[in-house]
C-alpha cells in the first residue's frame, strides 16, 4: 500500500498527533505523517515530531509570509492530505481550495452543536446529556464541513470541564484513525 503523505497541524499538547504517529506505524494504516506544522513555539506536541523524526516547522500567523511558508512546505514534502489536530487557527480559503476534501479536522463536540471554542463550558451551561467528538471535512465555514465520524458519551451530573475533556479525548483517539481509514477505503486520490 502506498501511504498518503500527510501533514498534521497542531497548536498545543499534541496527543492526537502522538496517537496518529503511533497508528501510522501499522503497515495497513493509509497515511504516513510526513510533516508537522505548528503555530505555537511553546506547543508540547512538537516533541512527538522530534522524538519520531518527523519533519516539523513553526509558523507565525502574525507574519506576512505565514501562508506562503505553509504552502511552500506542503509542496516541498509532497503532502496530499492534511489533518488538523487541535490547530487553533483558521485555515485560509486558498489552502482549502487547493486541498478540496483533503483536509479534515477533529472537534470536541457533536457538531453541529458547539462550533468554535470553549465547547465543554458551553455544554455544561446548556445542561447537555451527551458529549462527543466529530471528525469532519474542512470547508470555508468554521466547523461546518460534512461529518466523517462521530463518537458519543454520556455526561454525568458531576462531570466538570476536565472530565468532559478526558472523556472526549479518549474517544478522539479512536475516532481520528477510524475516520482516516474510512476515507481511504472509500476514495482513492
Ligand atoms: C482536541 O481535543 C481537539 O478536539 C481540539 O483540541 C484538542 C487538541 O488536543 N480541537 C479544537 O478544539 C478545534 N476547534 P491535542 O493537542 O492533545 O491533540
Amino acid at each position: 500500500m502506498v501511504k498518503k503523505k500527510t501533514c498534521i497541524f497542531i497548536s498545543g499538547k499534541g496527543s492526537n498527533l502522538r496517537n496518529l504517529i503511533s497508528r501510522s506505524r501499522d503497515n495497513n494504516f493509509p497515511i504516513k505523517i510526513s510533516l508537522v506544522i505548528c503555530n505555537n513555539m511553546e506547543a508540547y506536541g512538537v516533541n512527538y515530531a522530534k522524538k519520531n523524526k518527523v519533519p516539523y516547522i513553526f509558523v507565525d500567523a502574525k507574519k506576512k509570509n505565514y501562508e506562503n511558508k505553509i504552502l511552500f512546505n506542503l509542496k516541498k514534502h509532497k503532502i496530499s492530505f492534511i489533518c488538523l489536530a487541535g490547530y487553533m487557527k483558521i485555515i485560509s480559503n486558498n489552502l482549502i481550495r487547493l486541498y478540496q476534501k483533503k483536509i479534515i479536522n477533529i472537534h470536541p463536540s457533536l457538531l453541529p452543536k458547539f462550533k468554535g471554542l470553549n465547547t465543554f463550558a458551553r455544554m455544561l451551561k446548556n445542561k447537555e446529556i451527551q458529549g462527543g467528538c466529530t471528525v469532519h471535512y474542512v470547508n470555508e465555514k468554521l466547523d461546518s464541513g460534512s461529518t466523517i465520524i462521530q463518537k458519543k458519551f454520556i455526561i454525568n451530573a458531576n462531570d466538570d470541564v476536565n472530565i468532559l475533556k478526558k472523556k472526549t479525548q479518549k474517544l478522539e483517539y479512536k475516532a481520528f484513525p477510524e475516520a482516516i481509514i474510512n476515507i481511504f477505503r472509500n476514495f482513492s486520490f
